[in-house]
């Protein structure tokens, strides 16, 4: 029997867990769908099953990873949900309890999964050499079946991969790789990043092992045509404070921010770091070569509040914990190895999603979702033509909206031509809309919106999967 979830702030309101899956084969439509929008947007995200064994201690990135599957066809939208079968959700659901720690802490586990695989898979989903994949950055990809959402099992790219993969691996459109890295790949702790190539077939070609600084929390990286780039970040890990009981990680300024260039083409023998002050980023928007210089347009900090400095406090608001949108100038073919800012807004903003076919290119238009107080709450949503420097907002209070994610009219459309998807929650109602945009006029709000019966958690990232 599931207990009652205790009071965190990751577990009540749009974060609730939902603890149903359901099919829905004929959404209320407000509005009229768009007759070229065809095809499965799929998103993921944390839904924990049973409460934590640590009582109110939780962590929004512990839930099981829920996919949600809504399907545009034939004039109408579907929705399905399912949990990813990972171990962990199998093992809990048998036993009626939580036996995993939060974060897979092993101090707090049952001791019966002393040595079974923590796997949450809740993070994205992606869609690569035919096969759906869900991803958190700690280990392997879990395949699901993208009709029924049943679980396939573990992903190792035929037991080459058995370490974590990145939730956040990037798309070469032009020759169909897929891009990707494991950090802390030799082990928890461990400093050392493993770079991999899949070709468009799902077919691992690349396989290096890059030394980086030290131990850092590496969420995402940069992909251009000609360069992968390895950002460490100063929000590092440290093995003998979390034998000593403590954090394992720690916000450290003092040791800089670091960025691992190596040529796509190239191993880990030709990486070069490339140094900056100290900044902390989750999500880049995208990345480019222009020259001599990377440039990568990213939701960055000059500060994180994601885990304590060394003296046990958090950084201040004033030292600039807030995301803005930036562009890095990353110059290979200087004489120096340093790294250029340029501040590209003053609205906080997060979750920031481009045209994916000009992944690893030049792009023209972002979108994000942010907040224009200055806060954190994701009740704006946020579109920025690079070329002109238009910038439009949408939202109101009363949602917290989660990422934009832009569906082509079809595959050979303009750039940004076509419509944006985004989940919001209505804080009031606590239901779930599914908003549909023109991707290119988003100021006038949602053309359409497909009201879920029930509420969505808020959750993290998805893809769109066109059908032509
Ligand atoms: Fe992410």
């Amino acid at each position: 029997m599931t207990q009652p979830f205790p009071d965190n702030v990751y577990l009540s309101g749009p974060m609730a867990p939902s603890g149903i899956e359901c099919d829905a084969p004929d959404l209320v439509v407000e509005g009229e769908l768009p007759a070229d929008l065809r095809g499965v947007y799929f998103r993921n995200g944390p839904d924990p099953l049973y409460p934590p064994r640590e009582g109110d201690e939780y962590h929004w990135f512990h839930g099981d990873g829920m996919i949600q599957r809504f399907e545009f066809a034939d004039g109408r939208v579907s929705w399905k949900n399912r949990w990813v079968r990972t171990e962990k959700y199998a093992l809990e659901r048998a036993a009626g309890q939580s036996l995993f720690g939060v974060l897979g802490n092993p101090f707090t586990a049952d001791p019966s999964v002393a040595e079974e695989h923590y796997n949450t898979a809740n993070t994205h989903i992606v869609w690569h050499g035919h096969r759906l994949l869900a991803l958190m950055e700690g280990t392997i990809a879990v395949e699901l079946e993208p009709d029924s959402l049943t679980t396939v099992g573990n992903f190792d790219y035929d037991g080459q991969i058995d370490g974590p993969i990145t939730a956040h691996p990037k798309f070469d459109h032009a020759s169909g790789e897929m891009v990707f890295f494991g950090n802390q790949a030799k082990g928890p702790f461990s400093e050392f990043l493993r770079l991999n190539v899949a070709d468009k077939t799902g077919r691992l070609i690349k396989n290096e092992m890059i030394e980086a600084p030290f131990a850092s929390f590496v969420h995402d990286f940069f992909v251009t045509e000609k360069y992968v780039v390895f950002p460490v970040y100063p929000l590092a890990f440290n093995l003998d404070r979390a034998l000593q009981g403590g954090i394992p990680m720690a916000w450290e300024p003092d040791r800089g921010t670091h960025f691992g260039v190596m040529p796509r083409n190239g191993t880990a023998d030709d990486v070069v770091w490339h140094t900056m002050d100290p900044r902390w980023s989750f999500h880049m928007v995208n990345a480019w070569d222009e020259g001599d210089a990377i440039k990568v347009d990213v939701c960055a900090s000059n500060a994180s509040q994601f885990a304590p400095k060394l003296d046990g406090t958090m950084a201040s608001v004033s030292e600039g914990v807030q995301p803005l949108l930036r562009r890095w100038t990353i110059d290979i073919g200087g004489s120096t190895n340093s790294v250029a800012e340029e501040m590209l807004d003053d609205l906080s903003g997060e979750f920031p999603r481009t045209d994916d076919r000009f992944m690893t290119r030049q792009h023209r238009h972002t979108w994000l979702v942010g907040d224009e107080t200055g806060g954190s709450k994701f009740n704006r949503l946020i579109h920025h033509d690079m070329a002109s420097g238009a910038r439009q907002v949408w939202g109101a209070d009363k949602y917290m909206f989660g990422e934009p994610v832009f569906a082509p009219r079809s595959m050979n459309a303009a750039e940004a031509e076509g419509y944006l998807l985004m989940l919001a929650n209505d804080l009031e109602t606590s239901l779930t809309e599914l908003m549909v945009f023109d991707a290119l006029d988003i100021q006038s709000g949602p053309r359409c919106r497909a009201n879920l019966p029930v509420r969505i958690p808020a959750g993290f990232h998805g893809t769109w999967v066109g059908t032509d």
